[in-house]
């Protein structure tokens, strides 16, 4: 579904250079539940953007059904991305002014706010969280958090799902719960699911593992 062929990406840093990723090329597919594992600093998170269409690689292309997405205006860049691609954060991201269920609705590009609102109660209930509707995001747990950033990023039916350390932040049950919950996602609703961690237990339970050292794929 996505072909990443050989992409690259340096930074300037006033008069250092930071290669952050060497010449990946990868092939993703719909039904893919991909963990991209790798130390501090290994390229993880740059990779992710770049293939998420947040970041414009130096070098190489993103293929989605023959087209280069770098090659796309920043209109329709934008629009393929929100089509396509929803994210989560390891620090959740959420509005505290909102509580759970306008964080959720706020999110979508659907005009009617009733249609928006429902669809929220829907996924709430879908992450088993639906009991917080409206609670605010200080009166949550870190769990429950990112399981409302997940319902969130859910909000306009992207295809694909992308997790930056989604667990970082939380304490074991919690961990387990949104681990199984992204299983989830992947196996019922046929999500595609990329996760960078550098927890390599929650790496272990994905179907394909991405071991990823200085910016270079070390093994697939
Ligand atoms: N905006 C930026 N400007 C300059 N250098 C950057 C920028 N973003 C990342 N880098 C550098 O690129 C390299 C890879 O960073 P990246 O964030 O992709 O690593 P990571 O594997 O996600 O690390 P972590 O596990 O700590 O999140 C690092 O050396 C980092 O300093
Ligand atoms: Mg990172």
């Amino acid at each position: 579904m996505l072909e990443l062929k050989s992409l690259t990406k340096t930074y300037h840093n006033g008069k250092e250079n930071v290669c952050a990723v060497k010449g990946v090329s990868l092939e993703i597919n719909g039904q893919d539940y991909l963990a991209i594992a790798g130390p501090s600093g290994s390229g993880k998170s740059t990779l992710l953007h770049m293939l998420g269409g947040l970041e414009v690689p130096t070098t190489g292309e993103v293929v989605f059904e023959g087209k280069n997405i770098y090659g796309f205006r920043d209109d329709e860049l934008s629009a393929w991305r929100n089509r396509m691609v929803g994210f989560v954060f390891q620090f959740y991201h959420l509005i505290e002014e909102l509580d759970v269920r306008e964080n959720i609705a706020i999110a979508s590009f659907n005009q009617k706010r009733d249609c928006a609102s429902k669809k929220a109660l829907e996924l709430l209930k879908y992450l088993e969280i639906e009991d917080r509707k409206n609670f605010f995001p200080s009166q949550l747990s870190g769990g429950e958090k990112q399981r409302v950033a997940i319902a969130r990023a859910l909000i306009n039916e992207p295809q694909i799902v992308l997790c930056d350390e989604p667990t970082g932040s939380l304490d074991k049950d919690s961990q387990d719960k949104v681990i199984g919950l992204l299983e989830k996602l992947n196996r019922e609703m046929k999500k595609t699911v990329i996760i960078v961690t550098h927890n390599m237990e929650l790496a272990k339970r994905a179907d394909r593992i991405l071991s990823i050292r200085g910016g270079e794929v070390k093994f697939d």
